[in-house]
């Protein structure tokens, strides 16, 4: 090994990039230094300014080195800004829940959910909160005349089914309130609301969810009057569950309902002859499916962003006139966060995730402009809401009690309980009778899938 002196080494380096007689070392930073902030500049510059056409920028074709996609810019932790509409954006409403308003909450896996979900049964300041019971699941949620006001998992169980998405319950929870609800109540408003989070963290912590034994195989996935088939969709596994499964193994099976699930659960599934998809291309399907999920996102009355608890907090509040009674908590630390993910899985993920990739762009550009036009409306920002407003709306109640909603559930803030397949909360399907877990083939057969 020859050592170089300092001078000779910047020499050799200088070539390349001066010529020879400005080869002097503060010459040849600044020329590296400019280069380099340039690329940058215009990089950052086109990631601002640019709208997409399809799924690139500018339309520019294939090969050009600044073709910006989405998916670069979800990459990148950007959005692109959209035009939408006043009707689109501010969705604020004076909810009755007395009267006809009823809020029915759409839990997608792994989006943070089932903190939400415990903050509406335990944290939601109104006059006739839910009556929740240590260790058990669901709480009773009624107004002082016995009306249902809240439709959710920690509320009612999954009475349309494990986790339904937007096409089972739009075509059930109108029937079950039919039935379930008191008889004085003639006509119900429903109300969705439901969460997104980050599709790369959430198709991970769905993996790491499954490799700990989650399946949902009591999904009914009902749509067109009936559940998907085994031949429409068949389990990724055999045998009793998925535990452990590698990250090339969940990658590689087709029928992985984790793939685009948050897409998937928001559309009208109706729209794609629901799981049977013979006779339509990929390409079709998936356009349909992706402008479906939008529009049912905007029509739902309300959605937060995991990775924006305080935003969601306060968004929820001004648009619903409801108010928590303690503050909501951005957690740190979660299972995917704890794991080793290297680019070239992240790479994978985004590719079989493209259409959740769209739809949690446009959502989340639609989700800061609505706490923008809120702020604006308002005449005060979040912080300002957070820091002084709020908390002098409640000088009345000085010692503000602390209601910890992951103590009425697990440590985990993104983490469902493994056993959504329980009985307590699923009462629809005996698919844990006796305490055993059946086959994934004997749950299939008996719910005639
Ligand atoms: C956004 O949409 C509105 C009407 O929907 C239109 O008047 C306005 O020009 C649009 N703005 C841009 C920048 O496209
Ligand atoms: C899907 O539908 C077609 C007819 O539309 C039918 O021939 C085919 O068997 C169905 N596939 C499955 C898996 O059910
Ligand atoms: C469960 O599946 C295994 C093989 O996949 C089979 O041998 C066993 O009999 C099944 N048990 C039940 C209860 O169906
Ligand atoms: C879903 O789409 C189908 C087919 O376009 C339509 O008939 C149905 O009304 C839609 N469902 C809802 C709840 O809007
Ligand atoms: C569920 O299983 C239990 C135990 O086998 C049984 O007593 C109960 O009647 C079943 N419920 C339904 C709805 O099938």
């Amino acid at each position: 090994m020859s050592k170089l002196v300092p001078g000779q080494r910047l020499h050799q380096r200088c070539v390349c990039c001066c010529w020879n007689k400005l080869c002097n070392f503060n010459y040849c930073r600044i020329f590296i230094f400019l280069v380099v902030t340039s690329i940058a500049f215009i990089f950052f510059l086109a990631v601002y300014t640019c709208k997409p056409m399809g799924h690139s920028c500018f339309g520019l074709t294939d090969g050009s080195p600044v073709a910006l996609s989405y998916y670069d810019a979800f990459l990148m932790g950007k959005v692109f800004k959209h035009n939408f509409s006043e009707a689109v954006l501010n969705k604020e409403r004076r909810l009755n829940l007395e009267g006809e308003d009823v809020l029915i909450y759409l839990h997608i896996q792994k989006t943070g959910g089932a903190t939400f979900g415990r903050h509406l049964v335990h944290n939601l300041d109104v006059d006739f909160p839910c009556e929740c019971k240590a260790h058990i699941k669901k709480c009773v949620c009624v107004t002082r005349n016995s009306r249902r006001w809240l439709f959710s998992r920690h509320a009612t169980g999954w009475m349309c089914g494990l986790h339904a998405d937007w096409t089972e319950l739009t075509d059930c929870v109108d029937k079950w309130f039919k039935r379930n609800d008191v008889k004085s109540r003639k006509h119900r408003v429903y109300h969705y609301i439901t969460f997104l989070r980050d599709p790369v963290k959430r198709f991970l912590s769905e993996w790491q969810h499954v490799q700990r034994g989650a399946t949902w195989k009591a999904a009914r996935l009902h749509c067109n009057g009936r559940d998907a088939t085994m031949e429409e969709v068949p389990f990724c596994f055999t045998g009793v569950d998925w535990s452990g499964v590698p990250f090339d193994e969940f990658m590689s099976c087709k029928h992985n309902l984790a793939f685009n699930r948050m897409t998937r659960m928001m559309a009208n599934l109706s729209k794609v002859n629901c799981y049977n998809r013979t006779g339509l291309t990929d390409d079709v399907v998936n356009e349909i499916l992706l402008k479906s999920a939008k529009e049912n996102l905007e029509a739902c009355a309300f959605f937060g962003l995991v990775e924006e608890q305080q935003k969601t907090q306060f968004l929820f509040e001004k648009t619903m006139g409801l108010k928590f009674i303690d503050n909501f908590r951005q957690k740190i630390k979660t299972h995917v966060s704890r794991l080793e993910i290297t680019e070239e899985m992240t790479k994978k993920v985004v590719e079989k995730n493209i259409l959740d990739i769209e739809l949690y762009q446009y959502a989340k550009d639609l989700f800061l402009q609505r706490v923008a036009y809120m702020e604006r409306k308002l005449g005060y920002t979040v912080d300002e809401y957070f820091n002084h407003i709020r908390d002098a709306d409640d000088a009345g109640d000085d010692d503000t009690e602390e209601v910890d909603v992951d103590e009425y559930g697990d440590e985990d803030d993104t983490d469902d309980d493994i056993d959504d397949d329980g009985v307590d909360i699923y009462p629809g399907k005996n698919t844990t009778a006796g305490g055993e877990i059946p086959n994934s083939s004997t749950v299939r057969l008996n719910s005639s899938r």
